[in-house]
């Protein structure tokens, strides 16, 4: 039964570097395509993230944090349904993850289960897929469970790989063309998601 009173679930963002990824749900949200959640809070364990910028730019709170208990201190009191990880570099605890207990999803840039878990973040996953010499690459959105991007997979989307594709040009074409795509909409699924089964 949908709570009447609570027309959006509240959703955190956890960043740690640029904050392209947070701006992609920023503007989605801006846009009226965020109807089932709203962006309340966003924080990072780096105090000079420019993600934190983009969220005071847009009147949205912020936090740094420096242990994962400060971490759910503050997702609790912000009462928050789903935390997105959107270029977030370091790995939960499982004891983290049981005790938040709500969803949590994270966006990596490439097809998984290719070129992901331990050691395999930013642009590390460009430089191994040219190394293997994938024709073709993207981004998946999973849950986030216990194995590092070993959740359930949410979507996935496709990018070509171009012969003079350097590290640097394939990982903002997969930003470009994948990544700041499925993740906001896979923010509003999960959302929506979350909001019926309240
Ligand atoms: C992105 O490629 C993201 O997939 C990875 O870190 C990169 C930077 O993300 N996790 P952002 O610009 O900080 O969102």
């Amino acid at each position: 039964m949908v709570d009447v009173n609570k027309k959006k679930i509240n959703i955190c963002v956890l960043v740690s570097g640029n904050g392209t990824n947070l701006q992609s749900i920023i503007d989605y949200e801006k846009a009226g395509k965020l109807n089932s959640g709203k962006i309340v809070l966003v924080c990072s364990n780096k105090s000079k993230a420019f993600g934190l910028k983009r969220a005071e730019d847009n009147n949205i709170r912020t936090c740094v944090f420096n242990s994962e208990i400060e971490l759910i201190d503050v997702l609790r009191s912000h009462d928050i349904d789903v935390l997105v990880l959107a270029g977030f570099l370091k790995i939960l605890t499982p004891e983290f993850i049981d005790n938040f207990k709500n969803p949590i999803i994270n966006i990596h840039p490439s097809l998984i289960p290719s070129f992901c878990g331990k050691g395999s973040y930013g642009i590390h996953v460009h430089e191994q897929a040219l190394e293997r010499g994938v024709k073709y690459t993207g981004a998946t959105v999973h849950y986030v469970n216990e194995i590092p991007d070993g959740g359930e997979i949410i979507s996935q989307k496709v990018v070509p790989v171009l012969e003079d594709d350097t590290p640097a040009t394939l990982q903002k074409r997969v930003m470009k063309e994948a990544e700041w795509i499925i993740l906001p909409e896979a923010v509003e699924s999960v959302s929506k998601k979350i909001l019926l089964s309240k």
